[in-house]
């Protein structure tokens, strides 16, 4: 099936040979990148309207960038400028803005905003983080363990930290389509979702991945590939910050925890918080990925935008 006009919301809306083919794609547009070709076609005339609700430096600019590699317009609309901020609904926002743009990229602080916008829009919606799902991330996630890799099946990765968040949760979604094999260790009330976990079970039957829950973090980490770790606060979870703060504390990326795991290259989707989820020493040293992993964002989402607009 094409992926033209195609939402792209929690990555589950897709096969996992149609994501093969975003990383392939991705892998293409990034070695003529390199090459020197820096701005093509494709998307020529297209436009991109850029929603957000929250905040974003990467998000914002891989799509922006990303737009005009590919010959495009990206244009960026924050939610309070919006009349949404005034009370006009997102179904009603979503079909005006399908009669002048090519595609919605979102960021919204309720995954059942976005939703409601790709049911009304006529074009089609990218979710550029919800709280429950992050999808254009962990596809440059695994895009990322790929390039190191050159494989994906069977390759081990530790989430350390949040498990119920939006960026493990589209971890796993993402990992169990390619067959990887997950460990997360979360305080037992940061588990992962259990919406997440039947998704994950039904991928797994498939590419033959397993999910493994820990609360220790030192278990979790053993024999891994690749160490991850997020933000004990996600945006939107300020209130909660006292409570997580103290139990999210054992839960740290640091030196310390890597030596319970001597191979394996450390990732983190940005922003840190550096002396919080993860330390200086363990993110600025040669084991760490996370500035691979940001730039991965922007062929990625080449890639997706290519490909779905
Ligand atoms: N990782 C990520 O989505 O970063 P931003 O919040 O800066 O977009
Ligand atoms: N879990 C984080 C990810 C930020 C990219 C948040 O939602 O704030």
């Amino acid at each position: 099936m094409s992926l033209k006009g195609r939402d792209l919301l929690t990555l589950q809306e897709f096969t996992t040979e149609e994501l093969w083919k975003l990383l392939k794609l991705a892998e293409k547009m990034k070695m003529e990148y390199y090459a020197g070709e820096r701005i093509k076609e494709v998307l020529k005339g297209k436009t991109l309207a850029m929603i957000f609700q929250k905040p974003s430096t990467r998000t914002r600019v891989s799509f922006e960038i990303a737009m005009y590699q590919l010959g495009g317009k990206a244009l960026y609309l924050s939610w309070n400028e919006l009349q949404l901020g005034r009370g006009e609904t997102i179904s009603d926002t979503a079909k005006v803005l399908s009669r002048y743009v090519d595609g919605i990229m979102a960021r919204v602080y309720r995954h059942t905003d976005l939703e409601e916008m790709a049911r009304a829009a006529t074009i089609p919606v990218i979710n550029g983080l919800s709280d429950l799902h992050h999808p254009c991330q962990a596809l440059s996630d695994i895009f990322t363990i790929y390039e190191k890799k050159g494989y994906l099946k069977g390759i081990k990765i530790a989430f350390i930290g949040d498990g119920s968040n939006n960026v493990c949760s589209s971890l796993i979604i993402a990992s169990t389509k390619f067959g990887l094999h997950v460990n997360v260790a979360s305080p037992k009330d940061y588990m992962p979702r259990q919406d997440v976990l039947k998704i994950a079970e039904i991928n797994s039957a498939e590419s033959g991945s397993t999910v493994n829950l820990y609360t220790s973090p030192e278990e979790a980490v053993k024999d891994v590939d690749f160490i991850y770790t997020d933000v004990w606060i996600s945006m939107g979870q300020e209130e909660e910050s006292k409570k997580r703060m103290k139990e999210f504390t054992p839960y740290q990326v640091n030196k310390r925890l890597l030596s319970y795991s001597p191979k394996a290259m450390i990732m983190h989707c940005l922003p840190a918080h550096r002396g919080l989820e993860i330390t200086d020493e363990v993110i600025d040293s040669e084991r760490s990925i996370v500035w691979d992993q940001a730039e991965n964002r922007l062929h990625v989402q080449k890639a997706i935008l290519a490909s779905l607009l």
